[in-house]
């Protein structure tokens, strides 16, 4: 008896020093190169104490005050917490925070507005769409009837009027907007006005630009979408998980499209990190951040242009960038791989007009909600762009890769993403 309780209790070192190692190990890499993966961040130390509760082992099907389980007066307070203030936050009617992933809420979203086999107009993958949008290879495109709108190829931007001449012919049972790859401001107006003269329900997936949505740096989707789903990870810089905002005519489908159509239990622990991420959107500080993120992701553009690098639509409104290599004469696959080897982290990404293929495109997306929680600003930004140009430039040469990776583990030292002393 004492023997199993005391497992509880043995430090992750001692149980598993191998997990405990390459936990350790993934913390260093990321402190001695600079993350430009434009869908990721650094959770706060607090919303990951949440996550590594006890919580972790709860099991509560149903929502707050409607459960299967006894013993959960205080997950049905946590999770009425995290519902309030995710409602007070982005203004919604109701939100669900219970979807495990992003893909997973597009999902329950489209089932609680949609039967299967009806029609979705939404933007294609190469365009900057994501594959739950309903690409060839999610189950979405089984389940539906999946339209796609893209992007003008030349300029780089969605063409509403298209989209309107889509929506009109087509006579989508839905819409979806928002996107994974795409540096301008939407419209989130015009497309409430697409979708109300088409007659079709509207969804915003902001999985990307939630942080700018929630700081007013960016135009809202709530008022003019029917649901609007959001990871929880990105420039809202929580731990993973997923929200979804809906109208109030819409709460109890979507409610039941997440459990018990989609998922059993929710994860009680994510959603108390959730609700702690949450708090983090209306300081001061989380605000500065977010005009940070902007202000670096502007600057690393308009530096990396002047290098001789194009962006596509020419430069960005958000935290993001597509940068176009085919002048260079460099695919975004090779890319990626040399500024890992030079310590800069990036994915390799379709551009507008791409003359490559989906596993060799022309291009890499850039983002700056990484680097910028790190303390980094325009300075650090300049440097990145001129490691970049120069890494690119050089794709033969493995000296320059090897001295830049170790001015940035020198740049990584004098911002540290965690202060030690807490795990
Ligand atoms: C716009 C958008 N929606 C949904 C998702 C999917 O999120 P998840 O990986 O949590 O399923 C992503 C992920 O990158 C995304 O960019």
């Amino acid at each position: 008896m004492e023997a199993t309780r005391n497992l509880l209790e043995v430090k992750l070192e001692e149980v598993d020093p191998e997990i405990d190692t390459l936990i350790r190990e993934e913390m260093q890499r990321n402190e001695e190169t600079i993350n430009l993966i434009a869908s990721e961040n650094y959770p706060p130390k607090s919303a990951m104490k949440a996550i590594g509760s006890m919580l972790s082992g709860i099991y509560s099907e149903g929502y707050p005050g409607e459960r299967y389980y006894r013993g959960l007066e205080n997950i049905d307070k946590i999770e009425s917490l995290a519902r309030e203030r995710a409602k007070a936050v982005f203004g919604a009617d109701h939100a669900n925070v219970q979807a495990h992933s992003g893909s997973g809420a597009n999902i329950a979203a489209y089932l609680s507005l949609l039967s299967i086999g009806d029609r979705i107009l939404s933007m294609n993958l190469d365009a900057g769409g994501h594959l739950s949008h309903g690409a060839k290879v999610s189950i979405v495109s089984k389940l539906f009837d999946i339209h796609q709108y893209g992007v003008n190829q030349e300029t780089g931007l969605m063409d509403y009027d298209q989209i309107r001449a889509l929506a009109l012919e087509l006579k989508p049972k839905l819409i979806v907007c928002g996107a994974s790859a795409y540096p301008r401001i939407i419209d989130f107006a015009r497309f409430g006005a697409i979708a109300k003269e088409a007659g079709a329900y509207l969804l915003a997936d902001m999985a990307h630009i939630a942080g700018m949505v929630a700081t007013g740096d960016h135009p809202s989707p709530v008022p003019h979408c029917d649901i609007v789903t959001t990871t929880t990870h990105k420039t809202l810089r929580m731990t993973r998980g997923s929200l979804i905002l809906c109208k109030k005519e819409h709460a109890a489908k979507v409610d039941r499209a997440v459990f018990p159509l989609m998922q059993g239990g929710p994860h009680q622990a994510n959603i108390a990190a959730i609700a702690v991420g949450l708090k983090h959107l209306t300081t001061p500080e989380y605000k500065a951040y977010i005009k940070q993120v902007l202000a670096n992701a502007k600057l690393l553009a308009s530096e990396l242009q002047g290098l001789g690098f194009p962006i596509a639509s020419g430069g960005t409104d958000n935290h993001l960038m597509l940068v176009d290599l085919y002048p260079q004469g460099i695919d975004g696959d090779t890319a990626s791989i040399i500024l890992e080897e030079a310590g800069i982290v990036v994915n390799k990404n379709r551009v507008p007009g791409d003359k490559g293929t989906p596993k060799k495109p022309y291009g890499i997306r850039l983002g700056t909600p990484a680097m910028t929680s790190r303390g980094m600003g325009l300075d650090e930004v300049k440097q990145v762009a001129r490691w970049i140009a120069e890494v690119l430039r050089n794709p033969q040469d493995e000296a320059v890769r090897k001295r830049v990776k170790t001015e940035i583990a020198d740049l990584g030292k004098r911002f540290p993403i965690y202060l030690p002393g807490y795990f």
